[in-house]
C-alpha cells in the first residue's frame, strides 16, 4: 500500500491568491535570524508509513496531499490553479508556518515538477520535500527558520496527463513528454526574443495566472534526461543576428552561444548552490558518452541548447522570479528503486537552494504618507531586467556581496536613485520613500500629474510590448527550420 495513512476529512481546499491580507501587526523579521547561522539541515529519509519511494499516479498524489494538509494545518494549505487538458487538478500544496497568508515582508518561492510528463523524478521528490518540511519543522532547527520566514509553494506535477501515458523505465523518447493536445508546456510561454506562435495551452495558462498573482522570487523547475542545473537565458536574440547568413546559422545550430542574463553572477551562484549541495551533480559527469559533461553541474539554457518559449526565461523577464532548470536524473523515468537514492542525492540541494531567496536586498516602498506603493519599478543599475513592489509595497532582489544602485520609479512620484552595499551575512533591508512629483505647469491642465523618470525601465513590461514587435524576428527560412529540427531532437535526448 501506497499511502497507509490516509486521513479521512474535509479538503482544505482554499483559493490563496484572495487571500494576500494584510495585517498591520506584521514585523518584519526575515532577517533577524540567519539561514547561515544555522546549523546544516540534517538529512532525513522520509517514514514509509506516510510517504513510500514508488511513484504515485494522479489519485495517489491527491490523497497524500490531501493527508497532509489535514494532518499538518497549521504548516499546509492545499490548492489548485487550474485542470488540464484531461480534468485533472494542479495541485499546489503550501508549506510555511503561515500557510494561509502571505507574509508581509518575507518572500515567497516555489518549485514546480514534472513539467515534461515522462520526467516524474521531480514530481516524487517534491512530495518527500514536503513530508520532510512538515515531519522536521519541530526538530531540525534550518526547516523551522526557512518555514517560518518563506512561504514555499510545490506543484509537484504541471503535465499530469503526460505522465499518465509515460511509462517507468523509460529512460528517453518523448512518449508523455507532452499534454494531452502534444504541446510541450516548456516551449509554450511567451518569449522575450522571438513570437512564440504555439497556442497557450491551459497548463501554461494556469501557471502564468498563478505568477502573475503572487511575487515569487526564486524558483526551481524540475526535469530528467541529463544531471546539470541550468540558467536562463534558454532563448538566445543570436539567431536574429545571424539569420540572413547560412554560415551563420550552421554556426548558431552547432556551437549555441551562450545567452546571459544582467543577473548572470546569481543565476551561476543559484545553479551552483543546487550542484554543489548535490551528491554528484557538481562533479560533471556526462550522463551518457553521447551527452555533454557541464563543468561544475551547471550551464547557461542555450549554451546546451536554446528554445523558445521556455518557463524559466518567462518568470524572470515577466516577473523578475529567478528561476532555474533543475536536470535531476540521466533516466528520465527511472524504476523506483532507485527513488531513494534520488532523494538523498537532491535532499540537501532543494532545501538549501530555497533559501536563497533570503540573499540579496528586500524591503518597501512608501509614499510620503507611509502608505505601500503598490507597482513601483525597480531596476538595479547594470542589471536592465527590473520587477516591481507588491501591493503592500514590498520587493526583494537576491544579490551578490557588493554596492550597488537601485531605480526607483513609479507613477506620480519623483524617481529615486538609492545605495546600497550587500554583505554575505543577511539580506539588506532597504525602505525607499517616494516624494509626489512635481506638476509641470501648462501642460494638461486638469489631467494627471506629469513625471519624467531618468529612465524607463528597459525590458521589464508585463503586459506591455514585447521587445520582439520591434525587431522583426520570426523563425523562417530553411536554416531556422534545420535549427529548429535539431533543437527539438536535442529536447529529446536531453531533459
Ligand atoms: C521598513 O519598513 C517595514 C515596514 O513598515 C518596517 O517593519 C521595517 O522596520 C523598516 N525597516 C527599516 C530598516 O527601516
Ligand atoms: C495549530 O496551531 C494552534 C494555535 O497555535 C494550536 O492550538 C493547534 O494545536 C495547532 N494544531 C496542530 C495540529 O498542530
Ligand atoms: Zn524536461
Amino acid at each position: 500500500m501506497i499511502l497507509r495513512n490516509t486521513i479521512a476529512g474535509q479538503v482544505l481546499l482554499l483559493l490563496l491568491y484572495a487571500r494576500h491580507t494584510f495585517f498591520s501587526s506584521a514585523k518584519t523579521v526575515a532577517s533577524e535570524q540567519l539561514s547561515m547561522a544555522l546549523p546544516e539541515p540534517r538529512a532525513y529519509l522520509p517514514d514509509a508509513q506516510n510517504l513510500d519511494f514508488v511513484y504515485h499516479d494522479h489519485e495517489e498524489l491527491t490523497r497524500f496531499l490531501r493527508a497532509t494538509s489535514a494532518r499538518y494545518p497549521n504548516l499546509t494549505a492545499l490548492y489548485s490553479i487550474g485542470k488540464s487538458i484531461q480534468g485533472r487538478d494542479l495541485w499546489v500544496m503550501v508549506v510555511s508556518s503561515s500557510p494561509y497568508e502571505h507574509m508581509v515582508g518575507k518572500p515567497d518561492v516555489k518549485y514546480v515538477g514534472n513539467i515534461h510528463g515522462n520526467e516524474p523524478v521531480g514530481r516524487e521528490m517534491l512530495l518527500h520535500l514536503i513530508q520532510y518540511f512538515v515531519s522536521s519543522y519541530n526538530t531540525d532547527q534550518y526547516v523551522k527558520w526557512l518555514l517560518d520566514n518563506t512561504r514555499i509553494h510545490i506543484l509537484p506535477t504541471m503535465n499530469p496527463d503526460g505522465y499518465a501515458v509515460s511509462k517507468e523505465g523509460t529512460c528517453d523518447g518523448g512518449q508523455g513528454r507532452y499534454n494531452a493536445r502534444g504541446f510541450d508546456l516548456n516551449r509554450n510561454f511567451p518569449d522575450y526574443f522571438k513570437q512564440n506562435n504555439k497556442r497557450g495551452q491551459p497548463e501554461t495558462d494556469a501557471v502564468k495566472d498563478w505568477i502573475s498573482k503572487i511575487q515569487f522570487v526564486l524558483s526551481g523547475s524540475l526535469h530528467g534526461g541529463a544531471l546539470v542545473a541550468s540558467y536562463p537565458y534558454d532563448n538566445t536574440p543570436n539567431s536574429r543576428i545571424c539569420r540572413s547568413s547560412a554560415l551563420c546559422a550552421m554556426f548558431q545550430t552547432y556551437s549555441a552561444a551562450p545567452s546571459l542574463t544582467p543577473d548572470d553572477d546569481v543565476f551561476k551562484h543559484l545553479s551552483l548552490v543546487y550542484a554543489r549541495n548535490h551528491a554528484k551533480m557538481s562533479r560533471g559527469v556526462a550522463c551518457k558518452s553521447a551527452t555533454p559533461a557541464f563543468e561544475n553541474g551547471i550551464t547557461n539554457g542555450a549554451a546546451w541548447y536554446p528554445l523558445t518559449g521556455g518557463m524559466q526565461d518567462y518568470n524572470y523577464v515577466w516577473y523578475g522570479c529567478m528561476e532555474i532548470t533543475l536536470e535531476i536524473s540521466c533516466c528520465k523515468f527511472p524504476p523506483a528503486y532507485e527513488l531513494k537514492k534520488y532523494w538523498e542525492d537532491n535532499q540537501l540541494s532543494l532545501i538549501k537552494f530555497l533559501a536563497e531567496a533570503h540573499r540579496g536586498v528586500q524591503g518597501f516602498v512608501f509614499d510620503p504618507a507611509g502608505m505601500p506603493i503598490e507597482r513601483a519599478s525597480i531596476k538595479i543599475k547594470g542589471r536592465d531586467v527590473g520587477f516591481q513592489t507588491t501591493k503592500y509595497g514590498e520587493f526583494w532582489r537576491i544579490l551578490l556581496p557588493g554596492y550597488y544602485k537601485a531605480e526607483v520609479f513609479a507613477e506620480g512620484y519623483a524617481p529615486r536613485e538609492v545605495e546600497f552595499v550587500i554583505v554575505e551575512q543577511h539580506p539588506t533591508l532597504l525602505n525607499v520613500t517616494l516624494q509626489a512629483s512635481k506638476r509641470v505647469e501648462g501642460v494638461g491642465a486638469g489631467g494627471p500629474s506629469y513625471y519624467r523618470p531618468m529612465q524607463a525601465p528597459q525590458h521589464y513590461r508585463p503586459g506591455g510590448p514585447p521587445p520582439y514587435a520591434a525587431a522583426a524576428s520570426t523563425e523562417n527560412g530553411i536554416f531556422s527550420t534545420i535549427s529548429n529540427g535539431l533543437n527539438s531532437l536535442y529536447s529529446n535526448i536531453f531533459g
